[in-house]
């Protein structure tokens, strides 16, 4: 039996949204000092919502996974709803992760995060309360 889900292999194998936006209006990067691996995310926002995301993510199976669910569930959402996202929703939707692999899906998290703070600093829009401060974790 797999340690993964068929969400999560399918994920891995047909990951959505890989790419890159040139003219992105927020772009988020972060990496797990442990592993290595890193996330980087794209965003395109109109009417205060995700008009697009792309990812590009050198990393771990269960990365490459998470990040594209990830983009899934915040495509077309507003930005509160994309605020919200957690990497537990993330692991949700894949119908679970392996332990030593919830990490992975805390850099998705961060990844999202990371860009909205790109796009409230260069908007010059008021940093919402939740990203006020925001440090992508660190294991
Ligand atoms: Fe590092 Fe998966 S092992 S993100």
């Amino acid at each position: 039996m797999s340690l993964y889900s068929d969400k999560v292999m399918d994920h891995f194998e047909h990951p959505r949204n890989v790419g890159v936006i040139e003219d992105a209006d927020g772009v988020g990067e972060v990496g797990n000092p442990l592993c290595g691996d890193i996330m980087k995310m794209y965003l395109k926002i109109e009417d205060d919502r995700i008009a697009d995301v792309k990812f590009k993510t050198f990393g771990c199976g269960s990365a490459i996974a998470t990040s594209s669910m990830a983009t899934e569930l915040i495509k077309g959402k507003t930005l509160e709803e994309a605020l919200d996202l957690t990497n537990k929703a993330v692991v949700e939707a894949l119908d679970g992760l392996p332990a030593r692999k919830i990490h992975c899906s805390v850099l998705a998290e961060d990844a999202i995060k990371a860009a909205l703070v790109d796009y409230y600093t260069r908007s010059g829009r008021e940093m919402p309360e939740s990203l006020v401060g925001f440090e992508p974790h660190e294991d």
